[in-house]
């Protein structure tokens, strides 16, 4: 079954999400539906388990896995009134520090590239943070 080792991801904490569960009734067969941004953050955050595990082996990370994310841009986010410059800011940020890493793919360029999801998670979904900060290397 996919959708049980589907890991659930949330911007609040891990104990605020609980709580929502108990109280949220539960209907069969109705499953949550991410926002656009929330599945590009998914999307992303799978991606960036297989860079690392490319670049932990020495192998060349394809590029496939490291384009596509412009969307972050645009994409309909689960709460439109917190996104605005600050955000937009922080993105593009990010997504030069992507550029940065796939001219030069080193173990810190991409633990740069993992510090700026850390960063605009401080200030927009404090959630995943602990996950994202695992997803980092240990220079070799
Ligand atoms: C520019 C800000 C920003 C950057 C950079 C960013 N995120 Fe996010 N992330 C968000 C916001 C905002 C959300 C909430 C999206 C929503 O619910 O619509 C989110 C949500 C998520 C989620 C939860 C998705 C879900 O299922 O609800 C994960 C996991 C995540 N991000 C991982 C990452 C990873 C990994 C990176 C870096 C590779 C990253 N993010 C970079 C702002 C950012």
């Amino acid at each position: 079954m996919v959708s049980a080792a589907f890991l659930v991801f949330s911007c609040s904490e891990t104990k605020t999400e609980s709580k929502k569960m108990e109280s949220a009734p539960i209907k069969k067969g109705v499953v949550y539906q991410p926002s656009e941004l929330a599945q590009t953050m998914r999307n992303m955050y799978v991606n960036m388990e297989l860079v690392n595990s490319y670049l932990d082996s020495n192998q060349v990370v394809p590029d496939s896995l490291l384009v596509g994310y412009e969307s972050m841009l645009t994409d309909t986010p689960t709460n439109p009134e917190e996104i605005g410059p600050k955000f937009h800011g922080f993105a593009k940020g990010w997504l030069s520090e992507l550029e940065t890493f796939r001219n030069e793919q080193t173990v810190a360029n991409y633990n740069s590239l993992m510090n700026a999801c850390v960063h605009c998670h401080e200030s927009f979904c404090p959630g995943p943070i602990k996950k994202i900060k695992r997803l980092k290397l240990v220079g070799n």
